[in-house]
């Protein structure tokens, strides 16, 4: 049984994948797995896997996360942890994961997205229509916060959609949600589906959970259980299990939410495939708080892949 941990790659998402992949890598030779770590790189990507088992993706962003790494695998057929091919593409794609869950009667905050090819002038005008500052802008495909804007106003907004469409060819633009940033995470065994205790996700250093926040020592604090009421706690560890069904992941998954401090029901903002794997990640903390060392979360993400393509 040799496992691959496949990390770092060309995605802007690097330096994060490195940490969880080494992470990853360590906890399983703890476990006493045989393990080959593997820095991602197309070309000699495919005889690396030769004599592989299974896959252990710590990639995060595109090529990683996105679906395509997936699907080669699938073609080598090599099994791996986590989601598949279609979740992981559609998760990565925030615009058609939000229709997903809206219909699943998730609420989603409102959007609009733009395409490069469009013109700016229209662009604008359509936002100044139909949304008030501030407002997020954020490429549609992307992760870790990067290329993402908070704009307070209409000075602001020419130059956050013209850095927004540096990353990615379509944007988003939403509504800013004022509120208590959490996260949940989602657990797949072959038995049952469990959410995990809700992180509350206070960022230190900004006002909101950007790059800084979330990779630098101290950026940001992680309060578990999250100080919410019971009924807000059962809805949101709901929505978060049928956030990952709906998408079709499998194993785990981290979804993120918004509380607005008005009252109002938890926004949704994305489902995390690959979310990351360092040792003071989320997802990590989340699993502490069941009694789930480290090592012993990583290694159980294995044993479920293992048992599952046994049938
Ligand atoms: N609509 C929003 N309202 C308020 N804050 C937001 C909104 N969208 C994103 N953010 C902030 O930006 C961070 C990253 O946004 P997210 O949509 O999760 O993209 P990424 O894939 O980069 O993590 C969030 O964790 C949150 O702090
Ligand atoms: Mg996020």
């Amino acid at each position: 049984m040799r496992i691959a941990v496949i990390y770092g790659g060309k995605s802007r998402e690097r330096e994060v994948s490195l940490k969880s992949g080494k992470g990853i890598a360590k906890a399983l030779i703890a476990k006493g797995y045989d393990v080959k770590e593997i820095d991602y790189n197309s070309k000699e990507f495919v005889h690396q896997l030769e004599d592989i088992d299974l896959a252990y993706i710590a990639l995060h962003g595109r090529y990683g996360e996105d679906g395509r790494i997936q699907g080669l695998l699938d073609i080598l057929e090599i099994p791996f942890v986590g989601s598949g091919v279609l979740a992981s593409a559609l998760a990565m794609d925030k615009g058609k994961a939000k229709r997903v869950f809206d219909h699943a009667g998730i609420r989603v905050a409102k959007d609009l997205l733009l395409y490069k090819k469009d013109n700016l002038k229209n662009q604008i005008k359509m936002i100044k229509d139909s949304f008030e500052f501030p407002l997020v802008v954020k490429p549609n495909q992307e992760g870790s916060t990067i290329g993402l804007f908070i704009v307070s106003n209409l000075e602001q907004l020419d130059e956050a959609i013209e850095n927004a469409f540096v990353f990615d060819d379509v944007i988003m633009i939403e509504e800013f949600i004022a509120g208590t940033e959490v996260t949940i995470a989602v657990l797949e065994t072959e038995k049952d589906i469990q959410a995990l205790p809700i992180i509350e996700i206070i960022p230190n250093k900004n006002t909101y959970y950007d790059y800084e926040s979330k990779y630098s020592q101290g950026g940001s604090d992680h309060i578990i259980p999250a100080r919410i009421d019971i009924n807000t706690e059962n809805l949101l560890k709901k929505w978060a299990i049928t956030a990952h069904q709906e998408l079709g992941c499998e194993t785990l998954s981290r979804v993120d939410f918004i509380i607005p401090k008005d009252g109002s029901l938890p926004v949704i903002l994305e489902v995390n495939t690959l979310p990351g794997m360092t040792e003071t990640s989320l997802f990590p903390d989340a699993g502490r708080a069941i009694g789930l060392s480290y090592e012993d979360l990583v290694s159980l993400f294995v044993e479920i892949t293992l048992i599952k393509n046994k049938k």
